[in-house]
Formats: structure tokens, C-alpha cells, sequence
């Protein structure tokens, strides 16, 4: 009876030192020459979630899945295994003390806003007791760890190029890049745009499309997309320096809206009641369309720009949306964006080995 306590007390940790360097212990670096981080499974792990959300009652409703009332938690049991190495552990104060007196900033859309407050929430949760500030003025939210002067922020920007307001309509402008002077001196820069490329009717913000002093009612959303993209690569290569700022951008993350994507679907529709990862091995077959597009134009990028491939190990996380546990119950079903705690914190804990590695 006893050993069978221990077996137990003890399993878990093992499992973590099995599959995940703890950096302290032996080393304050991460090899990951050889391998690519983003080539793994999905791996049961008991000692997952790295967090309780009810421990950071700054993560919006939308993403709160548990507050929420989602009934279910294995979706919380997940830990991202590379096949050819471990990852480090997410470790928040070893992040703080690295990143004393900088700035991180991530720019983008709604999705940007998950993986911040997942980023916000496992600093906050490393130093429970540290005094932080949160601040929100117009598009830009920062949260800031008074202890160690860590500025985390989030400045919204659905597109990366401009929207420009002219008297016949709103023009999506493709070759004028929307940059903020708020970019300026920011150490970690963490880009993303696609959803709304996607969207039409009343969810589209612009009435016209704009390229040089060509303009057109619409055209295209991946061509658009692609154009838009190369807009800012050009703009990282002309203004970035990369000995004072690291670029990344957050790979495209999938939605599970249409369940014909995805094998097995028991419902047929969406991402309701998905309850389990899709860990067949070789899903997806395909490349997600925007990520095809994505890795295009990051080839032709001279300056040093980092990927968060999360696309594809998004794409087997058809349980981790909120589905009707989000902001809007059956009427708001969401299936794009992802609960926190989750699968967002696997991506800062791959931003995370890949702002440590050498
Ligand atoms: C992302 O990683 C997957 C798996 O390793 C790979 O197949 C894909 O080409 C990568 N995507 C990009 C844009 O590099
Ligand atoms: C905190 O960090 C910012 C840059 O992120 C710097 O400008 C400021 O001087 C720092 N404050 C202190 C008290 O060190």
C-alpha cells in the first residue's frame, strides 16, 4: 500500500524529468541545434497545467474556459513533445530575471491577446506575491512587474498594414506597413496576422483594397494576405535592428470551425464537444493554406526572423478552443480562439526555448 503511494507521488515527477529539462538544474541554455522543435506529439502529462486560471483573474472571460464552467479538464493535460529533444520547462523567474529592464511586446490581432495573457499569467504565477501593474490606453495593454521592471505588452493590429479612413470608405492599404512609434525600442517584437484576411460581411473592416494606386472592391484573400505580409517583411528588413530587437512571428493559428477538416469529427460541425486531441500520427496530411503563404515571404527575409511554427501542433488541438465556454455561450460558439490555461502556453514555453537557446 505504501509503495503504491509513493509509486504515485513520485510518478508525476518523473514523468517531468523524463520529458522536460528543468534548465536550473544543469544548465541556463537550451541546445537546439539539431533540432526542430516543432517536429513532435502531444503527450499526456499529470503535472500539466503550469497554472490554475483562477489564479490570474486578469485573463478575460473570453479565454476562461474553466470559470466558464467548461466541465472537462484532460484538455489541460497536454505537454508538447519534440521528437528529437526536450524542451525546458517554462520557468517565470528565470524569464523575469533574463528580461530584467526590457520590453516584450506582441502585435497583432485577438490571437495575440491569448498568448499575451497566457505570457502574463505564468510570469504572474512564478512570483505570486510580486507587486505588477496593468495598463490599458487605447489599442496598447502593458503588464509590468514592479520587482523586475519585465513590460509584457499587447498592441492591437489586426493586419500589420494600415487601414486608412477616406471619405468614400475604409481602404486596407497593402504596401503601407501600420507602424506604431510604441515599436520603437522594444526588445522582443512577436507579430501575427490572418484571421482577419478571412473575414467578409459585416466582420470586414475595409471597403476597399488598395495597392499602389490601384484600388478594388476585393480580390483574392491569400494573394492579399501574401501581399500584406511581404509589405511588412519589408519593413522588419528596412527598420529593425536586430542587435537591440528579436523578431518573431506567431506561426498562423488554425481554427476548428468546419470539423470536415479533421477525421473522426463526431458532430460534423464545429469544435463543440471536442474533448481530445487528434493524435494520429501524420495529422494534418496538408499544409495549413496561410502558413503555405507565411513561409514564403519569410524566405525572402534578410534580417533574422524567428517562426513560432505553432501551426501545425495547433492544428491537432481541435479540444482546446472555448467552444460555448467563452464570451458568448451557444450564441457565440468559438472555435478560434484557445483557453487559458492552454494550448497558448505551450507557445510561449517554445518562445520561451527559443529566446534561451544558443
Ligand atoms: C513547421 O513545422 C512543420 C513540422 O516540423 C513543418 O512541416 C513546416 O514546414 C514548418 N512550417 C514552416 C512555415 O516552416
Ligand atoms: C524599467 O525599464 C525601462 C525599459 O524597459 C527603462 O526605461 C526604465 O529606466 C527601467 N526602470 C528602472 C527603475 O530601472
Amino acid at each position: 500500500m505504501a509503495n503504491i503511494a509513493v509509486a504515485l507521488l513520485v510518478l508525476p515527477l518523473l514523468q517531468v524529468a523524463i520529458g522536460e529539462h528543468n534548465i536550473q538544474d544543469y544548465t541556463r541554455s537550451f541546445e537546439k541545434k539539431e533540432c526542430d522543435m516543432y517536429h513532435g506529439k502531444w503527450v499526456y502529462d499529470n503535472s500539466y497545467p503550469l497554472y490554475g486560471s483562477s489564479q490570474c483573474n486578469f485573463i478575460g472571460k473570453e479565454f476562461a474556459c474553466q470559470r466558464n464552467g467548461r466541465p472537462d479538464r484532460l484538455y489541460l493535460k497536454y505537454r508538447w513533445q519534440p521528437s528529437a529533444c526536450n524542451l525546458p520547462r517554462f520557468d517565470g523567474l528565470d524569464f523575469l530575471k533574463r528580461f530584467r529592464n526590457k520590453q516584450i511586446m506582441f502585435v497583432g490581432d485577438s490571437l495575440s491577446l491569448n498568448q499575451w495573457q497566457s505570457l502574463t499569467c505564468m510570469l504572474h504565477t512564478a512570483t505570486p506575491h510580486s507587486e505588477y501593474k496593468l495598463q490599458r490606453i487605447g489599442g496598447l495593454s502593458t503588464f509590468t512587474t514592479t520587482e523586475y521592471n519585465v513590460s509584457v505588452k499587447f498592441m492591437w493590429n489586426a493586419f500589420l498594414v494600415d487601414i486608412v479612413h477616406k471619405r468614400y470608405g475604409r481602404v486596407l492599404t497593402l504596401d503601407k506597413v501600420d507602424a506604431e512609434k510604441e515599436w520603437d525600442g522594444i526588445d522582443v517584437l512577436i507579430f501575427n496576422t490572418w484571421h482577419w484576411w478571412q473575414h467578409t460581411g459585416r466582420k470586414q473592416p475595409w471597403d476597399f483594397i488598395q495597392e499602389g494606386k490601384h484600388m478594388q472592391k476585393d480580390m483574392d484573400r491569400l494573394v492579399a494576405y501574401e501581399k500584406g505580409l511581404m509589405t511588412w517583411a519589408r519593413w522588419v528588413d528596412t527598420n529593425v535592428d536586430p542587435e537591440k530587437t528579436k523578431v518573431f512571428f506567431q506561426g498562423v493559428s488554425p481554427d476548428h470551425s468546419n470539423g470536415s477538416y479533421w477525421p473522426g469529427n463526431n458532430n460534423g460541425k464545429d469544435c463543440k464537444g471536442e474533448t481530445k486531441p487528434m493524435l494520429a500520427p501524420g495529422y494534418p496530411n496538408r499544409q495549413h493554406p496561410g502558413e503555405l503563404v507565411l513561409k514564403k515571404v519569410l524566405h525572402t527575409m534578410t534580417k533574422p526572423l524567428h517562426l513560432l511554427n505553432v501551426t501545425r501542433l495547433s492544428q491537432q488541438r481541435k479540444d482546446a478552443h472555448p467552444s460555448v465556454y467563452g464570451l458568448g455561450g451557444h450564441r457565440g460558439m468559438d472555435c478560434s480562439h484557445w483557453c487559458l490555461a492552454g494550448l497558448p502556453d505551450t507557445w510561449n514555453q517554445l518562445l520561451y526555448a527559443e529566446l534561451i537557446s544558443k
